[in-house]
């Protein structure tokens, strides 16, 4: 099950955005708190072109962004998932989070990236996942760790963020299957 036919995950739950999403998302995003490890905070047109593109990577490679739903009540709580990067030259896909500051601390973003993590290596056969991390967050950096990633060294973005530090965190699936209980390895 994907978030491409219904709601995954327990707590928070995953759901595909929709350009109805633009409201929440681009209120979140322009937040300069909420946006600290982030270029810059974003507008309500840069909301609408990243909702247009996720819409794009569900069609061309069935994921991509996923919506962040809290439990009980569905609130908006951020957004988690997969989308492809090219990074040093190399195509890679990136596994990223990002939680409302209102839900911090509550597990929200490791539980949503394990449920994406999952989904990458057993739905989508992905043989490897990276995270960019800026070496100040030191929040990001605990999650990673959380997922059982380790930090890979220093990695360059492309243009025009090329001059940005980051350390490239991640896992491959072999590593990730291999922290399994065997008997869901069979
Ligand atoms: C990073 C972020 C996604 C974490 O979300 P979250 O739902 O609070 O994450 P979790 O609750 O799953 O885990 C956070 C961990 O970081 C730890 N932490 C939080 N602030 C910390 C700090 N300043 N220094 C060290 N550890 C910190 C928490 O104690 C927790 O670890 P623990 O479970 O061992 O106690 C959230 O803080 C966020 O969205 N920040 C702004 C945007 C961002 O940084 N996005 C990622 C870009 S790489």
């Amino acid at each position: 099950m994907t978030p491409d036919d219904e709601i995954v995950g327990e707590s928070p739950r995953l759901r595909r955005l929709c350009l109805g999403d633009v409201d929440e998302v681009a209120s979140f995003v322009a937040d300069p708190e909420q946006m600290r490890f982030y270029p810059r905070p974003k507008s309500r047109n840069d909301a609408a072109a990243w909702l247009a593109w996720n819409l794009a990577l569900y069609e061309q490679h069935g994921f991509g962004t996923w919506y962040l739903e809290s439990v009980p009540d569905g609130a908006f709580v951020g957004y988690c998932g997969l989308r492809p990067l090219l990074l040093d030259g190399q195509q890679e896909v990136e596994l990223a989070w990002h939680v409302k500051k209102t839900h911090w601390n509550q597990g929200l973003a490791t539980e949503a990236a394990l449920t994406s993590m999952r989904l990458g290596f057993d739905r989508f056969g992905l043989s490897r996942l990276v995270a960019i991390i800026p070496p100040c967050n030191q929040a990001s950096q605990r999650v990673a760790e959380k997922l059982g990633s380790r930090n890979r060294g220093p990695g360059k973005l492309p243009a025009p963020y090329a001059d940005d530090p980051i350390d490239l965190w991640g896992q491959t699936r072999d590593e990730w299957l291999g922290r399994q209980p065997a008997r869901a390895r069979r």
